[in-house]
């Protein structure tokens, strides 16, 4: 089912929780969360504020809340503080009896919005004409179920930003060629950071079904398609120069969905834990100008008052679905499930979640 359906189905918070003092509803999320046990669990997503982080079971990474959500067999309800993507697969890893909710549809993911399963299907056809039977396809997990079902379907896998080397690696093993949806800087990266030459590369344009390169097709190894992230690609070489500049000897460590030239740019770059550690582990005093989403970077300033720690673009990037979950959504969630009549579940349709749990479970047997 497409997003714009589902925000059609969607409900629409009541207003009168907008009414509510921040105190009313901290202590009604409390007491939810306290009368419902571990019959409730509460993944969150580092990029989530802080007002939702606080009651989050557990916090991680893409990658480590698929993970968690796979082990927990206990919960029956499962209130995801993320985005769409993420719940969906949560609920994929969940038994059936366990049921996953977003606080808010309207949190998508607009890097996942820009591959859709038609036009997944109107390229590869003409990529299996251009290049035979040599292409494996890879999706970020930032993809809808339809387009991780394509990828199971043709033997490929899903990655994250903190697993993708060894999954790139690992499709060079199977496959000659790799289809990277749908973000073509993560893509990028990964594979120049392993050695593919940059003119072994070329762009998937889904909007006019077409390969872009300068370089003969018989050199192509990676096909990126042409997807990013509005949010990592605000970080620009203007900032990373402008640091240069006022702080000559403060690192800069961004997360590999920047373009290729900020992470050139950059001293370090790494998926999100990746970046949580290297500051937990910097000294102290140490300087960082770190290129990722707004409420993560803020958590880290907080967290280390020892260091010195600013946000590769002064002017921030939040990502606004992220930002959609808030105490009044989350509320509402917890409370419509309390009273026996929850909305905003997040169900995977069984035929796509067979195909798409072939490329999950790939990724998550490769850690
Ligand atoms: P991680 O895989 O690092 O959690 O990132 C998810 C994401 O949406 C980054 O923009
Ligand atoms: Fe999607 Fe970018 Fe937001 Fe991550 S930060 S959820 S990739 S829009």
């Amino acid at each position: 089912m497409s997003i714009t359906s589902l925000l059609q189905q969607a409900a629409l918070l009541p207003e009168h929780y907008r009414t509510l003092s921040v105190k009313e509803m901290e202590s009604r999320i409390l007491s939810i969360k306290r009368k419902l046990g571990s019959k409730l669990f509460i993944p969150g997503h580092h990029y989530q504020k802080d007002e939702v982080i606080q009651f989050a079971d557990a916090t991680g990474d893409s990658l480590q809340l698929a993970q968690l959500s796979a082990a927990n067999k206990e919960a029956e309800h499962i209130v995801f503080c993320g985005v769409h993507f993420m719940a969906e697969t949560a609920d994929m890893l969940t038994t059936k009896q366990q049921h996953v909710y977003l606080p808010d549809m309207r949190a998508g993911c607009s890097m996942a919005d820009m591959a859709d399963i038609y036009q997944t299907e109107q390229a590869w056809p003409i990529l299996q004409q251009l290049f035979g039977d040599t292409i494996i396809p890879l999706t970020y997990v930032n993809s809808t179920a339809a387009i991780k079902a394509f990828t199971g379907r043709h033997g490929g896998a899903c990655v994250t930003s903190s697993n993708a080397k060894e999954l790139v690696q690992w499709a060079f093993t199977q496959k000659q060629r790799i289809f990277f949806l749908p973000d073509q800087h993560l893509g990028r990266n990964t594979a120049y950071d392993l050695g593919v030459p940059l003119e072994n590369m070329a762009v998937w344009n889904p909007h006019k079904n077409m390969l872009e390169t300068k370089h003969p097709f018989e050199n192509i190894k990676v096909i990126l398609w042409k997807g990013h992230c509005s949010v990592h690609e605000g970080f620009t070489i203007q900032h990373t120069e402008a640091i240069r500049r006022e702080y000559p000897t403060m690192r800069i460590i961004v997360h590999p969905e920047c373009s290729r030239e900020v992470v050139a740019a950059a001293d370090d770059a790494g998926s999100t834990k990746y970046i949580i550690d290297t500051i937990n582990q910097a000294p102290s005093g140490s300087a960082w100008a770190i290129g990722t989403e707004m409420n993560l970077v803020n958590r880290i300033i907080k967290q280390h008052p020892d260091k010195h720690i600013i946000s590769l673009n002064e002017n921030f990037c939040p990502c606004l679905t992220m930002n959609r979950i808030d105490l009044p959504h989350l509320l509402w969630c917890l409370e419509s499930i309390e009273q026996g009549q929850p909305h905003n579940r997040i169900q995977v349709d069984d035929h796509i979640c067979a195909e798409a749990l072939r490329s999950l479970d790939r990724m998550l047997v490769s850690r």
